[in-house]
Parts: C-alpha cells; sequence; structure tokens
C-alpha cells in the first residue's frame, strides 16, 4: 500500500503567465493522495485553471486514480484509442510496434480550438494528460481563457448570444477537419448532438465564460451558415494572446486543465520524423447552465 502524502508539506504554486496557469510542485501523484490534500490542489485548479505538474512517474493505473480524484473518470466513446487496460485513458501516439514514427497524425481535430466533450450532454471537467514521449519541436498543448474572453467582448456581442444555444457534434469535427477514421455508426447513435448554452455559467466559481469551441456546428433557431458564421467568429474573438498560456511539453509532465472556461489546442510536428505519446483521461462534469 503506498503512503500517503502528508498535507503539511508544502503545496507551491508558480503562477505561468499573470492571468492563466499555474505550476505545482510538491505533489508526488505516484502516491496515494489524501482528500484534504487534494483539496489543495482542486483549489488550484479552480483559481488557475490549468494545472502543470513537473517531470515525474505516473503510472497508468496512478493517472486514473488521480483522476477519480476530480470525479467520475469518462469511457470515450472512440474505443480504439483505449490504453493499458484502462478503458479510461484515451493514447495518442504517432509510433508503430517498433517505436518509430509511422507518418500518421492520430488525431488531427486536436488542432483546433477546443473544449473535451462539449459534445455529451455531461460535459468534461478536467482533462489530465500525460506526456511520455514528446517531440523536440511541435506538439505544443495551447490553452486560452474563456472567463476574460467573455469578459472582453462588447455589451452588444454580449447581449446578442446572451441567451444562444449551439449544437455540438463530434462527427461534424471529425468529419470536418480531417475525415480519417470516422465514426462507426454505433458511435454516432451513442453521441448524437447536443445543445449547449454559448454563454456558460461556471457551476462553482459563478463567473460566465464563452463555451463554444470546434465542436460546435450550429446554432439553435437560426438558419445554419448564419450560425456556422457566427460560431467562426466568436471562436476568433475568444483566442487573446495575452490571455493565452503556450506549453512546450517535457516528457513526465502531467497538466490538468478545465474544460468548462478554457479552450485548448494542440500545435502540428511531423508525424514522420518526431515521436509524441501521451495518455489522456477526462472527468465528467455536469449538464452546462
Ligand atoms: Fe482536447
Amino acid at each position: 500500500m503506498s503512503a500517503t502524502v502528508d498535507v503539511r508539506k508544502s503545496l507551491a504554486a508558480r503562477p505561468l503567465t499573470p492571468k492563466l496557469g499555474a505550476e505545482l510542485s510538491g505533489v508526488s501523484l505516484a502516491e496515494e493522495i489524501s482528500d484534504e490534500f487534494f483539496r489543495g490542489i482542486y483549489d488550484a485548479f479552480l483559481r488557475y485553471q490549468v494545472l502543470l505538474f513537473p517531470p515525474q512517474d505516473v503510472p497508468p493505473g496512478r493517472q486514473v486514480a488521480f483522476a477519480r480524484h476530480f470525479g467520475e473518470v469518462q469511457i470515450h466513446i472512440m474505443n480504439q484509442y483505449h490504453a493499458d487496460g484502462f478503458p479510461e485513458l484515451y493514447r495518442l501516439s504517432n509510433l508503430d510496434e517498433n517505436g518509430k514514427p509511422n507518418g500518421r497524425h492520430p488525431d488531427k481535430g486536436t488542432l483546433e480550438w477546443h473544449t473535451d466533450g462539449s459534445w455529451s450532454r455531461v460535459t468534461g471537467q478536467a482533462t489530465i494528460i500525460y506526456g511520455e514521449v514528446m517531440p523536440e519541436t511541435g506538439g505544443e498543448t495551447h490553452f486560452c481563457d474563456m472567463y476574460g474572453a467573455y469578459e472582453r467582448l462588447s455589451p452588444a456581442w454580449k447581449a446578442r448570444i446572451a441567451t444562444l444555444r449551439a449544437v455540438h457534434n463530434l462527427d461534424f469535427s471529425r468529419t470536418r477537419r480531417h475525415g480519417e477514421d470516422p465514426m462507426t455508426a454505433e458511435q454516432r447513435a451513442a453521441r448524437p448532438p447536443v445543445d449547449q448554452p454559448v454563454v456558460r455559467t461556471h457551476p462553482e466559481t459563478g463567473r460566465k465564460c464563452i463555451y463554444l469551441g470546434d465542436h460546435a456546428e450550429y446554432i439553435v433557431g437560426m438558419p445554419y451558415d448564419e450560425g456556422r458564421a457566427l460560431i467562426e467568429e466568436l471562436n476568433a474573438l475568444a483566442v487573446h494572446p495575452d490571455l493565452t498560456y503556450e506549453h512546450r511539453w517535457k516528457a513526465g509532465e502531467l497538466l490538468v486543465w478545465d474544460n468548462r472556461c478554457v479552450m485548448h489546442r494542440a500545435t502540428p510536428y511531423d508525424p514522420a520524423t518526431q515521436r509524441r505519446v501521451i495518455r489522456r483521461c477526462t472527468v465528467l462534469g455536469e449538464v452546462p447552465a
């Protein structure tokens, strides 16, 4: 049985940008974490939106155990990505069975700004990614603050979108962005499109944020093309360089972020020459309001 982390050990947060993100040191994720110690981590998660844990060995089972502190862990519908015997973990890798780059990007949909699980009625709360192998160039993960994005909208924009709902559709975003490895009829039936508010109130902080991203297809009650144009415009308006954190990975790092108030994307890398392997899991949150 592993030792429990002593809550009296210091939990130090080093902000990564003035607005968004913090690195937490003093946490050994390979050990069991007490509920009291986790409370400190969770408070930092709500405050900083993105948490970075420095390089350490986090075996798959420990990653899932850490995720369970946040809540129920999603079993992703795209079951071809399940990893290490844990259906909660989703591995994205460009390596062949000999560990060589295979030239194929495993999920090009991650290259566009999005929020995990927005295509599900109950959406993603935390996403937790462990970097097993990281490329020398590219393959970064970027985050942008959706509280700040909402606050910077003009009064006219805020009024325009206050009550709008967008339909999010995983099949739409996958098909539109790359069309590779399409969802099966069974996967599609299990994940029908769902409508979500465009302006969401974070259930724990009470702050409003823009809730949109690349899975959003159209606006309820609006002609399709008009809704598409609004979504594209607002997705672009929502990203501000000074409200963005760009993470260049080191192998062994673990990142956690709050999908309810940040969008994220991966940057490209050359899958023919670079190696990149991550394991991801997403914790289920709630129905957005
Ligand atoms: Fe994602």
